[in-house]
């Protein structure tokens, strides 16, 4: 699973920098160390496009004895660097792409300059959600992603409640112009857990974390669809990750004929806990496309399957679309008493994993 941290620092009044002129540094001595190391930790660091044109930051870690642990580690001295800029209007000359070694990546809808191109990994998309960036960040081998900022990326990623801990510094300054960047946009948020509070100088440090039983299904599902991936691409058949989880905590990966040709994803998860002993009951069952109700090669489909055994909760990212059968899976589950939960955001990649038979 990916752990996301969110860092910002704020004034008092809750305002990311001041207004227009130098960036308004927020962050004692004492914070600076701090946020260096917690960046030493992470396999990649996020910000958005406005940040990198306004305050050119070269995002490189300095500290020799980080660098030395990154190393030996087995990592990259310098943490991969990622930009998200839909309208791809980055110089490359600027020091989030002239300096340090580590791999960067520019995430936009549109088209690059070729000199962007030759200066980072351009991923484009039609459209960029917390999601899209999150899926091929993980194909890229990240697994911990830390994000910097501006306000419209941590709004994005907080709107989304795609996050796991908010780092929040807040200095003894008081902004007080209201065209200044503020934490976040506009918008609604879920609240977040306040788990401890440091002073670090003339920081007070806060951290948050976020406990939505969003942001825990999020993870499955992505989980789900990286099984997914080792599923041999049959014309006749979806390529479907799932897993299982009890409520005790127990958790079983598999996908679509992972055992046997005819068996589902559902099948080789639930087969699995059974024989583990495990007790399925209340229990949520994350998978790539909905359960199906219609199938040939069995008599139980999986979600008569996933009812008798008692499952509460059944988590998908695709509804099936209407290629072979027209599936009900969503009101079978939930007229057999499983709370169903659609993730749409995953849908795309869902396509993309399906192309043999989608596209
Ligand atoms: N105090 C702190 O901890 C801290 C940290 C970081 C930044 N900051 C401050 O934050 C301010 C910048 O914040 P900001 O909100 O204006 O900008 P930002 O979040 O840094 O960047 C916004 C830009 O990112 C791209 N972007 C974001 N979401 C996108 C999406 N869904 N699809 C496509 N493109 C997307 C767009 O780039 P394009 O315009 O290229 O399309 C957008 O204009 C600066 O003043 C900076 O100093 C403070």
């Amino acid at each position: 699973m990916m752990r996301i941290i969110l860092s910002a620092a704020v004034s008092a009044d809750g305002y990311l920098d001041s207004f227009g002129g130098e960036r308004l540094v927020l962050s004692s001595p004492e914070d600076w160390r701090a946020i260096y190391s917690l960046r030493a930790e992470c396999d990649a660091i996020l910000v958005g496009a406005e940040t990198i044109r306004q305050d050119n930051p070269s995002l490189v870690i300095r500290d020799p004895k980080l660098r030395k642990k990154r190393l030996a580690e087995g990592r990259n001295a310098d943490i991969m660097k990622v930009a998200v800029s839909g309208s791809g209007k980055l110089d490359p000359k600027l020091r989030f792409f002239t300096e340090g070694e580590g791999q960067k990546v520019v995430f936009t809808t549109g088209k690059v300059s070729s000199k962007l191109s030759e200066a980072a990994t351009v991923i484009s998309r039609p459209e960029l959600t917390a999601v899209t960036i999150l899926v091929e960040l993980r194909k890229l081998g990240v697994s911990t992603l830390m994000i910097e900022g501006g306000s419209k990326i941590l709004s994005m990623f907080m709107r989304e409640k795609n996050w796991d801990e908010l780092r929040l510094g807040m200095a003894p300054i008081l902004v007080a112009d209201e065209r200044a960047p503020r934490l976040v946009a506009d918008g609604q948020y879920p609240p977040m857990t306040l788990v401890r509070t440091e002073r670090l100088g003339q920081t007070a440090v806060m951290h948050f974390v976020n406990r939505s039983q969003h942001r825990i299904d999020c993870n499955y599902v992505a989980r789900a669809m990286h099984n997914s991936l080792l599923c041999e691409p049959v014309p006749n058949r979806y390529s479907v990750g799932a897993v299982l989880v009890t409520l005790d905590g127990q958790e079983f990966d598999g996908y679509t004929g992972e055992t046997d040709p005819t068996n589902h994803a559902e099948e080789e998860v639930i087969a699995k806990a059974l024989a583990a002993g495990a007790d399925l009951k209340g229990g949520t069952i994350y998978t790539t496309i909905e359960p199906c109700t219609k199938r040939k090669s069995k008599p139980e489909s999986c979600s008569p399957l996933i009812i008798r055994h008692g499952l509460a909760r059944s988590v998908f990212g695709l509804k099936e679309p209407p290629k072979f059968v027209d599936n009900v899976g969503i009101e079978t589950l939930a007229n057999g008493g499983v709370e169903v939960v659609e993730m749409p955001a995953f849908a795309p990649e869902i396509i993309e994993i399906n192309a043999h038979i989608l596209k």
